[in-house]
């Protein structure tokens, strides 16, 4: 059976991906979509009749809800031939305001995930398939802010940096997404104790645009997908600029 696998399928980035799978020329067997929120997991079959979809309604940041997943990978026996990580959040304020259970979460759903799922994922994982995980253009520099969500998010990039040169004798490509803000409902838990500056406002992307040049980005093997030129700016000028002085505007 070969799958495509969406983690966050429930909302903003994962959705659009999972419409983006639909349009695609790959068929798959089966897609299977991760996400808390089981009611709207369950929209994706009433609303594709043909796809066949297997739900999983996990909470990723919790170790025993990985292990049903390696269960079921282990029953079914699938070859992904793509697989997006999508599941994660944010929380903007600073560190002294934000409740440390919360800190905690942020690191155990954005990074300890990305070791566990990956760990469980890749024997499944089909020569020449592709791997896309959600980081974040606050991956390029620390954040007084937001603070751990920068930290967690270099840690994907820095993960799938290394986790590329590891597949590629497997011929599977690994992309990292680092888009700056995107219009989603990341910013409903991100911005409840601090607003969201202006200009973020401004420059938000349409998560459609995002994810198709992510897709596109993975299909042409490339480890960084960036989209849009400020963001493009933003990269370049934080690979030749010593974060301090960066970190002295922001
Ligand atoms: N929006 C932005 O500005 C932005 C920018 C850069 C990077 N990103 C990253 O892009 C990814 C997708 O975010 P988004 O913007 O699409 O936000 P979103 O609309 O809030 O979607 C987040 C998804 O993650 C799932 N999720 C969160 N915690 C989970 C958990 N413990 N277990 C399983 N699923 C979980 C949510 O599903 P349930 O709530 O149903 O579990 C939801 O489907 C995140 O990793 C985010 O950090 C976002």
């Amino acid at each position: 059976m070969r799958i495509c696998l969406i983690t966050g399928a429930s909302s903003g980035m994962g959705k659009e991906f999972v419409k983006l799978a639909m349009q695609g020329r790959e068929k798959y067997d089966e897609i299977w979509v991760i996400a808390r929120r089981k009611d709207r997991l369950d929209h994706w079959p009433r609303l594709y009749k043909d796809q066949s979809f297997r739900i999983l309604a996990l909470d990723l940041g919790k170790e025993d809800q990985l292990k049903l997943l390696h269960e079921e990978l282990n029953e079914v026996q699938p070859q992904i031939d793509l697989m997006i990580h999508c599941a994660g959040f944010g929380i903007m304020g600073q560190i002294s305001e934000i409740p440390p259970s919360e800190q905690m979460e942020m690191v155990d759903v954005n990074c300890r995930t990305v070791a566990g799922l990956t760990s469980i994922l890749l024997p499944f994982m089909a020569e020449g398939s592709g791997m896309i995980y959600l980081a974040s253009a606050a991956a390029f520099l620390p954040q007084p802010d937001f603070a751990v969500y920068a930290a967690s998010k270099s840690f994907v990039l820095s993960y799938v940096r290394a986790l590329r040169r590891e597949v590629k004798n497997r011929n599977i490509r690994v992309t990292a997404v680092c888009p700056g803000a995107v219009k989603t409902e990341f910013f409903n838990r991100a911005a409840r104790q601090r607003h969201l500056p202006a200009y973020k406002k401004l420059v938000m992307a349409d998560p459609e645009k995002v994810v198709k040049k992510a897709l596109e980005d993975c299909r042409r093997n490339r480890e960084i997908s960036v989209y849009g030129k400020l963001m493009k700016l933003f990269h370049l000028a934080a690979k030749i600029l010593p974060h301090r002085v960066i970190l002295h505007f922001l």
